[in-house]
């Protein structure tokens, strides 16, 4: 099954050809450099981006690919989650594209294909064969945990009832001044000092707190880490660049170490688990996860660098492994900017 996924939940512009979910024919990513001087993404900037590109880029995908128009089998668009502004203009791409060549259409879950990114790897074992599995999906929007006990049923065990783990990592960087997005600048400097001489707190979400059923040891809060690091900048100054390292590093450590104690509380009787989204690509994250699940015989699956971020390829992808039923009734859908991967 040959599908064309596009993907404009935030600020990537997408489109991508991907063969029986895991066989990319191509994969065009645009990331919009419009919003670096406002220090986190501008909606209405990143819809307007998009509708200008985005036909470029589709053409493109289609045209890389080497396929013609004809042999697209589906049409996959991102429903949901995202900004408003930005789905929309994707997902309608995505109606009008399979009306115009009378192909079927499916909404694509955008958290749920973070998952699937892992699988976008030739190495990557068969999706069927690698449950039971956990998911854990890190990056500007969103941070959640979920139980796979079988491919195709996620269930969403454990999430930021706040700030997403990237959206912590942005202010911060924000905050101590170094630029956007703070992920990859605080992941760098953080290499070049040792953690563990400023304490932050981890981030736990208080017994009484309305978590929507989930169990709150499995939730986690940013917004607390966020303030205190703002008290901590405000009293003690830092004095220079390596002072400033080791704050970006004490703070990337209490996050990291918040999402991997919590998956390491549900991690037993795992056979996999898959990691994805853009925070995935953080080296500090990458080495805690290996290291918990190697302790717990559990084979850590991370998605290649090229699609740990948004990308069309994995919303294709998972469309292609036959999730979202293709029906008339897509058509009557519009984009779901809060869409529970369950
Ligand atoms: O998945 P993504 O491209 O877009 C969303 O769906 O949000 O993730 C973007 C986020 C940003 O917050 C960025 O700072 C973070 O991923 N990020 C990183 C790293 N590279 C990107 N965070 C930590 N370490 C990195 N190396
Ligand atoms: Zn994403």
């Amino acid at each position: 099954m040959i599908v064309l996924g596009i993907e404009t939940s935030c600020d990537e512009t997408s489109a991508a050809i991907v063969k029986d979910g895991r066989e990319i024919l191509s994969n065009v990513v645009h990331t919009q450099a419009e919003h670096k001087p406002y220090g986190g993404v501008v909606p209405e900037i990143a819809s307007r981006c998009h509708i200008m590109l985005l036909p470029g880029i589709v053409e493109q995908a289609v045209k890389e690919s080497g396929i013609s128009w004809e042999d697209i089998d589906v049409i996959a668009g991102t429903r949901g989650p995202g900004l408003a502004s930005s789905l929309l203009v994707g997902w309608s791409t995505a109606k009008g594209l399979a009306m115009r060549l009378n192909k079927p259409l499916v909404a694509i879950n955008h958290i749920e294909a973070h998952i699937h990114s892992v699988f976008l790897n030739p190495s990557a074992p068969d999706p069927h064969e690698a449950v039971p599995m956990l998911g854990l999906a890190v990056s500007g929007g969103h941070s959640n945990i979920f139980n796979i006990p079988e491919y195709g049923k996620i269930e969403t065990i454990g999430r930021t009832i706040d700030d997403a783990a990237g959206e912590a990592l942005d202010k911060a960087a924000k905050l101590l001044g170094l630029g956007y997005p703070g992920g990859p600048i605080i992941d760098k400097i953080a290499k070049t000092v040792t953690p563990g001489k400023i304490h932050f707190p981890e981030g736990r979400v208080r017994e009484e707190t309305e978590t929507g059923g989930l169990r709150n040891d499995l939730c986690m809060s940013f917004s607390g880490l966020k303030t205190s690091l703002l008290t901590y900048v405000t009293k003690n100054p830092p004095q220079g660049e390596s002072e400033i390292a080791q704050i970006a590093a004490d703070y990337q450590e209490a996050i990291v170490s918040a999402i991997v104690k919590r998956c390491e509380l549900v991690i037993r009787g795992k056979k996999y688990m898959a990691v994805g989204g853009g925070v995935s690509l953080n080296s500090r994250l990458r080495s805690a996860l290996q290291e918990m699940c190697d302790k717990h015989d559990v084979q850590l699956l991370l998605a290649l660098p090229k699609h740990c971020g948004d990308n069309a390829a994995m919303i294709a992808g998972l469309a292609g492994m036959g999730r979202g039923i293709p029906s008339p009734e897509s058509f009557d859908l519009d984009i779901a900017p809060f869409w529970p991967v369950d």
